[in-house]
């Protein structure tokens, strides 16, 4: 299965799911996807030997663009790690139910535009939450919307700032995301 990750920062996601499927002789990291190009994440694909791109917002939207290139590279399923944009409506249609984000809380609460990153934590700990964690789930039109495939918590203290939780938050995703791509992909495998 060709997977391209797709990702508009730091990419220490990437970084941890490209690691761990590296030499899988059935799960191959294909291609980096992101829509900066200053962003860190493709500092890492250099060092990681995965071919990236850099597509602008219309260049997403552009079917003769995205599709294209998605194609070029034989991609089959695609994960979302720290990446912005909405997903075009055009993609959804192309990978039905092959396409999977993480979220840095428990969805639905803490989801929507803008909800990203550090803004997520700040929140959480804002809103004196005494648990936050990971949601992975299938993309659909919406950010943050389409149907749950897996949850893990963590506890946030009354003392935590939105750094540690990030940190705890981080943790929950090392530990989960690649699994859970390794296994939606495979249910995928086993009912076609
Ligand atoms: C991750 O925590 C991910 O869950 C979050 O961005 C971070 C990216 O970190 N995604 C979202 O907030 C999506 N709404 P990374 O670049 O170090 O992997």
């Amino acid at each position: 299965m060709r997977i391209a990750l797709f990702a508009s920062g730091n990419g220490t996601n990437v970084q941890n799911i490209a690691e761990y499927f590296n030499g899988d002789k059935d799960f191959d990291i294909a291609l980096i996807v992101s829509n900066k190009s200053d962003a860190y994440v493709l500092k890492r694909a250099e060092k990681l030997g995965i071919p990236s791109v850099v597509l602008s917002k219309n260049e997403f939207h552009d079917r003769d663009v995205i599709l294209k290139i998605l194609k070029d590279y034989e991609i089959e399923f695609i994960v979302l790690a720290g990446f912005l944009l909405l997903i075009p409506e055009l993609l959804i249609r192309e990978y039905p139910n092959r396409i999977v984000n993480i979220h840095p809380a428990l969805l639905p609460k803490y989801g929507g535009k803008g909800m990203y990153g550090d803004k997520v934590h700040q929140t959480v700990v804002d809103s004196k939450e005494t648990e936050s964690g990971i949601t992975i789930h299938f993309v659909d039109e919406n950010y943050d919307n389409g149907q749950i495939i897996f949850q893990a918590k963590c506890p946030v203290e009354t003392t935590d700032t939105p750094d540690d939780v990030a940190a705890k938050v981080h943790q929950l995703e090392y530990m989960y995301y690649p699994r859970i791509i390794r296994e939606t992909i495979t249910d995928i495998l086993d009912n076609q």
